[in-house]
């Protein structure tokens, strides 16, 4: 049951299945568990570990462990990433292997003291190129930050071309007979993966496979999910496909691209969006597209959210909030990089109209640029009112092109836009 199994004569999977987990960091659904894989490998003149295992299943990581080596034997420990469910056992492993040299990423030092709550540590950082020898093995470090970590980094077993990828090209997928070409069909598990933890930060993984790439490789070795030992480099092809470009955009290079989203209960906020579209397609150099929420879903929208310049978003208020298709928009933005995208907030209300205001604390909580005070607008606009809405779109796209130089909103601005919010909710 806890044996060890065999990558090559010098190199042992040590790692654990957690065939019950059902979901992963809260957001990932896990429908047949997980694997936690760490890995021994044995030279001339000591034995090196690579990762660990989540704390709840360090049991079964000693009790392969101690099949292959005993503890006075390890000369090496290497941490490729430091969060949790890679390095639960490596404080009784340190305990149980003193001697042991410790080699994290140049990232990863302040989180191993936070990780250990011990200043004291001894540890050896690396970055691309770094190797320790254990012999007639060697390992050589490649520097891979953000993946999804910022301590993140591969370890390449030169004599044998193996790469030991962390979470990269791992997957949920618990399945015992462990390598790829033995396994059930594990293909959704590794692009949902690759969606959900590799996306944002998809500039980094290109950078990654930059590095790996050129390597000889046998075998890719994840922290998760099954061995690649069948067609290794097909896993870094497809990697290398999902991160790049999807069908060309038409618009052109010296076009900035806004997305207008917006949901409406009775066509109030419809007509907004409509007349923010007007304004901001005033502007020469701006393309806009105009999308009902009620007509898709998160999972649609999020790659047009990718590759646009700027968002703005429309919600009526209801019982106080935005409505529920907006948030889960919102939400899947965690799955994309937004940082820096323009964005805003508007909606029509009929009692309170709390929407606007927390769509834009949300939109600036994920680091994008909100230059401009969302409208709000009471029950159906009048023509005034889509004619402020109109401007509001026009000022959208001239932030877009540059035509309206980026404003820095006062502290004060805020705080009495939030009086005024108030003074009106007590009024109603
Ligand atoms: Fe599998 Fe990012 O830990």
């Amino acid at each position: 049951m806890t044996q060890p199994v065999w990558l090559s004569e010098r190199v042992q999977w040590i790692g654990a299945f957690d065939p019950g987990m059902r979901s992963f960091d809260i957001i990932l659904k896990t429908p047949n568990g997980t694997t936690y894989n760490a890995y021994a490998v044995r030279g001339s003149e000591g034995v090196a570990v690579i990762d660990t295992v989540k704390a709840e299943c360090a049991d079964q990581f000693f009790a392969r462990l101690e099949t292959v080596a005993r503890y006075d034997e390890i000369s090496v420990i290497v941490l490729n990433h430091l969060e949790p469910d890679h390095t639960g056992a490596l404080p009784e492993l340190m305990r149980r292997a003193p001697q042991a040299k410790l080699y994290i990423s140049q990232s990863a030092q302040l989180m191993l003291k936070a990780l250990l709550n011990r200043q004291d540590i001894d540890y050896t950082s690396v970055g691309t190129g770094d190797k320790v020898s254990l012999g007639d093995r060697t390992l050589r470090f490649l520097h891979t930050p953000y993946l999804h970590w910022p301590d993140t980094q591969c370890t390449y077993l030169e004599e044998e071309c193996i790469l030991f990828s962390g979470d990269v090209f791992g997957c949920h997928f618990c399945d015992e007979r462990l390598f790829n070409d033995k396994v059930g069909d594990f293909r959704f598990a590794f692009e949902y993966y690759y969606s959900h933890i590799m996306r944002p930060f998809r500039e980094h993984v290109i950078n990654a496979l930059e590095l790996v790439q050129p390597l000889p490789i046998n075998i890719i070795a994840p922290t998760h999910g099954p061995i690649l030992r069948d067609q290794p480099t097909r896993y870094m092809q497809r990697y290398r496909e999902l991160s790049g470009q999807r069908l060309q955009n038409e618009v052109n290079a010296d076009e900035k691209t806004l997305i207008i989203f917006y949901i409406s209960a009775y066509g109030s906020t419809t007509k907004m969006a409509h007349m923010i579209r007007e304004g901001a397609e005033q502007v020469p150099g701006v393309r806009v597209s105009l999308y009902d929420m009620e007509g898709g879903d998160a999972d649609l929208f999020v790659d047009l959210v990718e590759d646009a310049d700027g968002i703005m978003i429309g919600s009526p208020t209801i019982n106080g909030d935005a409505v529920k298709p907006v948030w889960d928009l919102v939400s899947s933005f965690a799955k994309i990089n937004v940082r820096g995208k323009l964005a805003g907030a508007f909606g029509s209300y009929g009692w309170t109209g709390e929407a606007v205001r927390m769509l834009e604390d949300r939109l600036r909580g994920l680091k994008m640029r909100v230059p401009l005070e969302g409208v709000r607008i009471k029950l159906i606009p009048s023509t005034d009112e889509l004619e402020q809405c109109r401007r509001y779109g026009q000022e959208a796209g001239e932030h877009l092109t540059g035509v309206n130089a980026p404003r820095i909103l006062e502290m004060a601005d805020l705080l009495a836009a939030r009086q005024q919010t108030t003074t009106e909710l007590n009024a109603t």
